[in-house]
């Protein structure tokens, strides 16, 4: 698929087949990836729980609708926003349908004292892994949502799972199920780069070059 992957890799939801197992062998091959990214200090402080059991996934699921619920009261979406909030809003009804739930965990708690390289090393570090494990998903035909709204309610599912709070922290949940077919397009509503870039300094344009 080459750099298609990049472009056409999105957050799926209603696109996501809900009636067809996901191999375990297919997700470990996918977790694997993800192991391949970059950390601080090659530090791979990623730890990751599959839930596939249905009554735990019902459990998860519905803290996640009450995170998406007071996400939702919590905002004045723009019009442009609409479709992206409907769709949200079909995961959040359908997630414990999906067939897989991974919970992605970074080792630690976030710094205590928020300083800007803390935080950019913590998150930072697990981050890329959870992109990694979305392309390798998308190679062989399964989707996912990179998901955060369960994590108001990220102590209630840990204790759901078994999750060391202490010493761990929820990042991410994807949901991942085979794709129903559909258009493989690119992501749309992205700003091009060019207007987002400064050369030798922010904002500053290139000229004198041709781009
Ligand atoms: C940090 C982060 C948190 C997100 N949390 C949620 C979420 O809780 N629920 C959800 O449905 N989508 C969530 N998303 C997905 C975004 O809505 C989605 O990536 C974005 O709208 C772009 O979608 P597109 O690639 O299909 O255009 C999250 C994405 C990121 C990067």
């Amino acid at each position: 698929m080459g750099l298609d992957l990049l472009t056409t890799t999105r957050a799926f939801r209603r696109r996501l087949d809900l009636t067809r197992p996901v191999d375990p062998a297919d997700l470990l091959a996918c977790l694997d990836i993800a192991t391949h990214a970059p950390s601080g200090t090659n530090r791979q402080p990623w730890r990751f729980v599959v839930v596939r059991d249905p009554d735990l996934k019902r459990q998860v699921a519905d803290y996640y609708r009450k995170g998406f619920a007071a996400y939702l009261s919590a905002r004045t979406p723009r019009p442009d926003q609409l479709a992206d909030l409907a769709s949200g809003r079909y995961l959040a009804e359908h997630l414990h349908e999906v067939p897989a739930l991974v919970v992605v965990c970074a080792l630690g708690r976030p710094p205590a004292e928020p300083s800007v390289p803390g935080a950019a090393s913590f998150y930072g570090s697990v981050y890329p892994a959870v992109w990694n494990f979305m392309l390798a998903l998308r190679e062989r035909g399964l989707g996912t949502t990179l998901t955060t709204a369960h994590l108001r309610y990220e102590h209630e599912v840990a204790e759901v799972l078994g999750i060391p709070d202490t010493e761990a922290t929820q990042v991410a949940l994807l949901p991942v199920a085979h794709l129903l077919p559909g258009p493989d397009t690119p992501a749309p509503r992205r700003t091009p780069a060019a207007e987002l870039t400064g050369w030798d300094g922010w904002n500053r344009p290139l000229t004198g070059e041709r781009t």
